[in-house]
């Protein structure tokens, strides 16, 4: 095969956001110009921006100046808009469609030699699917949820996890002026990693997550034995993947035109009408929801995106494609797209830090 002579690159930012995408960008424009002297084109919206017209606009010193710290992404997000089954509403019907030749030809024609792809699990399979079909490409790894298992840390968990952490610490002095039972539900689809930290750093009495599915009646167990010895507030920290056992995840919609239609949420109210019924507490219900994915990345976040940014564009000069830069304990590495997509990254259920919990005295609900 010809090696690759990039002149310009394309930025595109997919699935939902989180905290850092900003810093991603700016460290990958920063680097193509000043280090290869490369031109970079943003994406707008994901894949949907190369699929609809006028999402496009080149990226210069002055649009990424000042972005570091700012939350969302200048490019703008979806999941809507996987090219090879591109979901749109006709006379009410989902209609499904592959315009991935479309989204080929829009490369061409903008003249696009390479991809740095931002997202999640599912933006990055998309984006391998990409690659074997011949674009040469390079993933950077986000979300909040902290569940791709190629990389140590995604950035934006961090951020999750402190802001978890800070709207705990509030909810807990409240909750103990009223001798209430506390259950904070937080994000983190699948697993339980904003649950576990952010539990563990608010010092909450119960941690429910996916991966250690519990037993209401243990729960009241815990939050009666408090009581009797004059604990009267109980914070449960609740993931919103969390599951009873032999029971299912609660769900709280289905987005037809995503590509991971199942969107999460709920579990905090059933839990708390299960609770009340058994324990002569009053008990409150918070959803943090998207606060933990908004606002200014932590400077944790911030050096991890521009480290991954900076990655990205350096394994692409190196004549590399379809790999997915990472963490690896202190240094930045990469793998192939294909084995980063595999598996989502679970809480070990008895892991070091689940098991520092319990030594401490926090229940899992089991
Ligand atoms: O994957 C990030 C995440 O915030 C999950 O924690 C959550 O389940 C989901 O996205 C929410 O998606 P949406 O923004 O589409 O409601």
């Amino acid at each position: 095969m010809p090696e690759l002579t990039i002149k310009k690159i394309g930025i595109l930012t997919g699935g939902g956001d989180c905290p850092g995408l900003n810093a991603v960008i700016r460290a990958a424009v920063k680097t193509a110009i000043i280090q290869y002297g490369w031109k970079v084109i943003g994406i707008e919206d994901g894949f949907e921006g190369l699929l609809l017209d006028g999402k496009t606009r080149p990226l210069l010193f002055d649009n990424v100046k000042g972005i570091l710290a700012r939350g969302g992404t200048i490019l703008g997000s979806s999941n809507r808009g996987n090219p090879f089954e591109y979901k749109f509403k006709e006379g009410g019907k989902v209609i499904v469609e592959d315009r991935s030749p479309l989204l080929m030809d829009k490369l061409r024609a903008l003249e696009i030699d390479a991809l740095v792809v931002i997202g999640g699990d599912g933006t990055l399979s998309i984006a391998d699917r990409l690659f074997k079909m011949g674009v040469p490409l390079v993933g950077v790894p986000k979300t909040i949820d902290n569940d791709l298992a190629s990389t140590d840390v995604t950035f934006g968990f961090d951020t999750a996890v402190n802001t978890a952490t800070e709207a705990i610490d509030k909810i807990r002095t409240t909750g103990e002026s009223h001798h209430r039972v506390m259950i904070v539900e937080v994000m983190g689809r699948y697993t339980g990693w904003i649950a576990l930290q952010a539990g563990v750093a608010s010092g909450a009495d119960i941690i429910l997550i996916p991966e250690i599915p519990f037993k209401i009646e243990k729960i009241c167990e815990v939050i009666n034995e408090r009581v009797k010895t004059g604990r009267n507030a109980t914070i449960v920290v609740v993931a919103e993947g969390a599951k009873p056992e032999g029971g299912d995840m609660a769900v709280k919609m289905v987005v037809e035109e995503s590509h991971d239609p199942i969107r999460l949420g709920g579990i905090g109210d059933m839990l708390a009408d299960k609770i009340s019924r058994e324990i002569h507490l009053e008990t409150r219900v918070t959803v943090l929801g998207h606060i933990q994915r908004g606002g200014v990345p932590s400077a944790f976040d911030r050096t991890l995106a521009t480290r991954l940014g900076v990655a990205a564009v350096d394994v692409l000069a190196a004549g590399g494609s379809g790999r997915m830069v990472c963490l690896r304990a202190t240094h930045i590495d990469s793998v192939t797209l294909e084995d980063a997509v595999k598996q989502l990254k679970k809480v070990p259920p008895d892991g070091e830090v689940v098991k520092s919990a319990q030594s401490i005295g926090v229940s899992f609900g089991k």
